[in-house]
């Protein structure tokens, strides 16, 4: 498997990469507002949000036509309120000091409260980007939400605490490479399903075919369970993971899980026109994917190139931090876990459908 990683401008290096030759795209780019890189042309601090809207679609416009036909686009974007103060959509356990120094919060926050909404919006940025990216030729697939169990606590006291991103699924044909992704039955839906109503032979909802009755046309029949689960839903939750080294913005690797599994088939190339320290990379290294990242700052390119290249086999099936030889899964996932199925013998079911449904550890 190759890993290219490339410094600079993403939009230029993206002019450079032939059309019709990525599989899928998994990225973060910077949020708007949010957060100051430090940087030349980064994007993120325009003064006005429909500037950074259209910048940041040009881009997708390369994005698009370097990606194949069969090719997937996924994009991880955080909104902001439009008001001084918004932290609450922060990423990071950085403390305010760090965060106004090390992030530029103070330049991040001069941007907003200008008048173009009025102030305490919410101001929508994910969706004013996937509209456009439609007005562009883009096919919106899903709008999957990232659910953080252990985001940041507010103290906002007129409004409700965010715990979630969202995750947009793009593609740019009608027909495209997916592999369906499956998450475990709750067994209240097993236990339902022994009441529903099916035709004779017909085929239900998940792929499973109903016992056919004795005679009748019809008859409250049993069906059987597909073993490998059923289709994955849109509400993702993964905990986030922090500071990672000098890079203040890490998504998880979970969250690149899925969009790689399902979007790009196994030596296929992946391309992170956004890459920070290379989450992305890690995963495709983990899934045998070829991977080009691309980021503005030579500093984070470095990072990315020696937090790849040290990835070693054997790390956690869940979250992908590295373990002793002989486990499957870190203290943290296994807590969480155990705390989501307090009945031991559905726990170690829920742990037994993880070690069968990743490819991690057994083909890295
Ligand atoms: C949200 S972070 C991505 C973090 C990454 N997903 C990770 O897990 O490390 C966005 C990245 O975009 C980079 N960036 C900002 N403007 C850019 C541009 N014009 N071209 C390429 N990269 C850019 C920043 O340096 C930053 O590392």
């Amino acid at each position: 498997m190759e890993t290219k990683i490339y410094p600079g401008d993403c939009l230029g290096i993206l002019k450079k990469i032939p059309c019709d030759s990525i599989d899928c795209v998994m990225t973060s780019p910077p949020y708007w507002a949010l957060r100051d890189y430090g940087i030349k042309n980064q994007i993120g601090l325009e003064d006005n949000f429909e500037d950074y809207i259209k910048k940041l679609c040009d881009i997708f416009d390369e994005v698009k036509r370097v990606l194949k036909k069969s090719g997937t686009c996924w994009v991880n974007l955080g909104d902001t309120y439009y008001t001084k103060s918004g932290g609450a959509f922060l990423n990071d356990n950085l403390n305010s000091n760090k965060r106004i120094n090390e992030i530029g919060i103070n330049r991040a926050n001069a941007i907003r409260g200008k008048g173009l909404l009025k102030d305490k919006n919410l101001t929508l940025i994910p969706f004013r980007f996937a509209i456009e990216m439609q007005n562009r030729g883009w096919i919106f697939r899903n709008v999957i939400i990232w659910h953080k169990p252990n985001c940041m606590p507010t103290s906002v006291k007129d409004r409700f605490t965010v715990d979630f991103e969202y995750l947009f699924f793009f593609v740019k044909n009608k027909k495209y490479y997916f592999e369906k992704q499956y998450e475990p039955i709750k067994k209240s839906s097993v236990i339902r399903s022994k009441y529903v109503r099916y035709k004779k032979g017909s085929k239900c909802e998940e792929g499973n075919y109903a016992i056919p009755p004795e005679n009748p046309d019809e008859q409250i029949g049993l069906r059987f369970v597909n073993p490998k689960g059923r289709n994955k839903r849109c509400v993702w939750t993964i905990t986030t993971k922090g500071f990672h080294g000098s890079h203040f913005a890490v998504y998880p690797e979970e969250l690149c899980l899925t969009p790689i599994k399902a979007g790009c088939p196994i030596d296929g190339i992946v391309l992170d026109p956004f890459c920070g320290s290379g989450t992305t990379g890690i995963v495709c290294k983990k899934l045998d994917r070829n991977f080009i990242g691309v980021d503005i700052n030579p500093k984070y390119c470095k990072i990315a190139e020696s937090r790849i290249s040290e990835f070693k086999k054997n790390n956690c099936i869940l979250c992908g931090i590295p373990l002793k030889e002989d486990e499957d899964f870190c203290k943290t996932c296994l807590r969480v876990m155990k705390s989501k199925y307090p009945n031991k013998k559905k726990f170690k079911q829920i742990l037994q459908w993880h070690k069968n449904h990743t490819q991690l550890n057994q083909e890295c």
